[in-house]
C-alpha cells in the first residue's frame, strides 16, 4: 500500500516587533508556531531603525525551530508564504548582499524634509491619485531617497545597477533563495509611493520625481504564484517553493477570508489597522485614508481602503511598562468591568500625534473628565475605550469615503482577546464584531496565498469552507447613549489638538 506523504504550508510572519513561523495543514489548522522578538534602535528623536541581518537571522531561527518542534521535513513543506511588516526599507549591495544602511522602519520619520518639500512643491494630489497614498514618511519612497542622499556614492552605485532596494518581503525572498529571486508583490509595492495602483507598474513620473533608478527596484508579481525556490543550504537541504507574498495587514484580511466587497477587518495589535475591501477599484480617500492593493491572485486584483491607528495595544503596554498600573493584559478586562464610573473619563493616547482621520503629528496625549473619585479601574477602562473610539473615527471616515454602511467588522490581533474591548467596540460602532477563533490571522492569510499557488488548495471556495469564525459581539447600547459618549470623545480629541506645550 502506498504511503501518502503528509504535506504542509509554512507561513512566515515577519512583523515590527517579532518574527514568527507557523506550519499549517490542509484544514488550515496550525501544527506548530514559533516566535522570536526583534529589536529596533532609535538613533535620533523620531527615527526608528532595525538591522536587516537581525531580521533575516530571526526568520532563520523561527523556521528552524518550527521544523524541529513539529518534526515536519523540508520535503513535506509544499510551499512557503511570507507576510511582512510593510514599507520598511532596505538597500543592499547586489554583489555582496551587504546592506548599505540599516532598515528604516515604517515608523521612522527621518525623511520628513523630503516629504515636506514634495508637499510645498504641490505634488501631493498627483502622488495620491497614482499611488493611493497621502504624503507621509511612512511609505518607502522618501526613505530610499534619504538613504541614497546620506550614504556617500550611493546614488551613482544605484544608477550603475550595483544596489538593490526591497521591502522586507523582497529582502527575505532574496536571502532565502540565495539571491536567485528579486521580487515583490502588488500589496507590498503599493506601499512604496513609487507604484501606480491603477496600472500596477512602477510609475516613471514618480521614479523621476524621487530620482530613484528603476534598475534598483524588484520585479512586481502577484501575491500568489511560485516566485522561486529556497536555496537548499538555507533550508535543511530542501528546495521549497516560495509561493505567497503579502503585506501583513493585507494577509490578515485574507486570513479573515475578506474576499467580498464591503468586508471590513481590524487587527488590534500595537497599532490598529482597519481594512475595508473596496473590490475591483481603488477608492482614493477624501480624508487621507490609504487606498491600497488588498491582494492579487487567481487572475484578480482587489483593493482596500485602510485606516491606521498609531496607538492601540501599545497603550495597554504603557499601562504595564510605563505606569506600572497592571501586571498583565488580561487584567485590563477585569479592571474595566469593575469600573463604576459613568464613562466620563476620556483618554486620548496621542503618544506620537494623531493618525487617521486627524493627521496631527504635533498632538500629544491627554486625559479628560478626571474627578477626585476617578481611580485606576476608570483609567484602564478609558484606555480600552480609546481604542474603540479611534476605530469608530476611522470607520466613520470609511463610511463617508465609500458610502458603505459597514454593519459588521471582523476582529483579530492580540487585543481582540479582550472581551470588554470587543463588546464596547460593538456598542460604540453600532456594528457586530466577529472575532476570529485564532486571533493571529496574518500567517493563515499568507499560507492561503502560497497554498493556492501550488494547488494545495484548489480554489478560494476550498478555503471559504474552513471555519475561522469565533465569537460574535452584538451592539446592545441605546443609540442616545452611544452618540453622547462618542460626542464626548470628539470633544476630547478637539481639546487635545488645541493644547500646545
Ligand atoms: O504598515 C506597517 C504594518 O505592516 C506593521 O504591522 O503588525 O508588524 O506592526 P505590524
Amino acid at each position: 500500500m502506498a504511503i501518502i506523504k503528509p504535506e504542509y504550508i509554512l507561513a512566515i510572519d515577519q512583523g515590527t516587533t517579532s518574527s514568527r513561523a507557523k506550519i499549517f495543514n490542509k484544514n488550515g489548522r496550525r501544527v506548530t508556531e514559533t516566535e522570536t522578538e526583534i529589536t529596533a534602535t532609535y538613533p535620533h528623536s523620531g527615527w526608528v531603525e532595525q538591522s536587516p541581518q537581525d531580521i533575516w537571522h530571526s526568520v532563520q531561527t523561527v523556521i528552524a525551530s518550527a521544523m524541529i518542534n513539529s518534526g515536519v521535513r523540508p520535503d513535506e513543506i509544499k510551499a512557503i508564504g511570507i507576510a511582512n511588516q510593510r514599507e520598511t526599507t532596505i538597500i543592499w549591495d547586489k554583489a555582496t548582499g551587504q546592506p548599505i544602511y540599516n532598515a528604516i522602519s515604517w515608523q521612522s520619520n527621518q525623511s520628513v524634509a523630503i516629504i515636506e518639500k514634495l508637499r510645498s512643491d504641490g505634488h501631493a494630489d498627483m502622488i495620491q491619485a497614482k499611488t493611493g497614498l497621502p504624503l507621509s514618511t511612512a511609505f518607502s519612497g522618501s526613505k530610499i531617497r534619504w538613504i541614497l542622499d546620506q550614504v556617500p556614492g550611493a546614488q551613482a552605485r544605484a544608477e550603475a545597477g550595483e544596489l538593490l532596494f526591497g521591502t522586507v518581503d523582497t529582502w527575505l525572498v532574496w536571502k532565502l533563495s540565495g539571491g536567485k529571486a528579486f521580487v515583490t508583490d502588488h500589496t507590498n509595492a503599493s506601499r512604496t509611493m513609487l507604484f501606480n495602483i491603477n496600472t500596477l507598474t512602477w510609475d516613471p513620473e514618480l521614479l523621476a520625481l524621487f530620482n530613484i533608478p528603476k534598475v534598483m527596484l524588484p520585479e512586481i508579481k502577484t501575491s500568489s504564484e511560485v516566485y522561486t525556490t529556497t536555496e537548499s543550504y538555507q533550508f535543511f537541504g530542501g528546495e521549497v517553493p516560495i509561493a505567497g507574498l503579502a503585506g501583513d495587514q493585507q494577509a490578515a484580511l485574507i486570513g479573515q477570508m475578506g474576499f467580498e466587497t464591503g468586508f471590513t477587518k481590524n487587527t488590534y495589535s500595537a497599532g490598529s489597522f482597519i481594512l475595508l475591501n473596496t473590490g475591483d477599484t481603488p477608492v482614493v480617500s477624501s480624508h487621507d485614508l490609504v487606498a491600497t492593493v488588498a491582494y492579487s491572485m487567481q487572475g484578480e486584483v482587489k483593493y482596500a481602503l485602510e485606516g491606521a491607528i498609531f496607538v492601540a495595544g501599545s497603550a495597554i503596554q504603557w499601562l504595564h511598562d510605563g505606569l506600572k498600573m497592571i501586571d498583565n493584559e488580561p487584567e485590563t478586562r477585569t479592571a474595566a468591568e469593575q469600573s463604576t464610573n459613568d464613562d466620563e473619563v476620556y483618554f486620548v493616547p496621542a503618544f506620537s500625534g494623531l493618525s487617521a482621520p486627524y493627521w496631527d503629528p504635533h498632538a500629544r496625549g491627554a486625559v479628560f473628565g478626571v474627578t477626585r473619585g476617578t481611580n485606576r479601574n476608570d483609567f484602564i477602562k478609558a484606555t480600552l475605550q480609546a481604542i474603540a473610539y479611534q476605530t469608530r473615527d476611522v470607520i466613520e471616515t470609511m463610511r463617508q469615503d465609500t458610502g458603505f454602511e459597514i454593519k459588521s467588522m471582523h476582529a483579530d490581533g492580540s487585543a481582540s482577546r479582550n472581551q470588554y474591548l470587543m463588546q464596547f467596540q460593538a456598542d460604540i460602532l453600532d456594528a457586530e464584531i466577529l472575532r476570529a477563533t485564532d486571533e493571529e490571522t496574518t500567517a493563515l492569510g499568507v499560507a492561503f496565498l502560497a497554498g493556492l499557488a501550488v494547488d494545495y488548495w484548489e480554489s478560494v471556495e476550498d478555503i471559504k469552507n474552513m471555519t475561522i469564525a469565533g465569537r460574535t459581539f452584538k451592539p446592545t447600547m441605546p443609540t442616545s447613549r452611544r452618540e453622547q459618549l462618542y460626542h464626548g470623545w470628539q470633544n476630547a480629541v478637539a481639546a487635545t489638538q488645541l493644547f500646545k506645550p
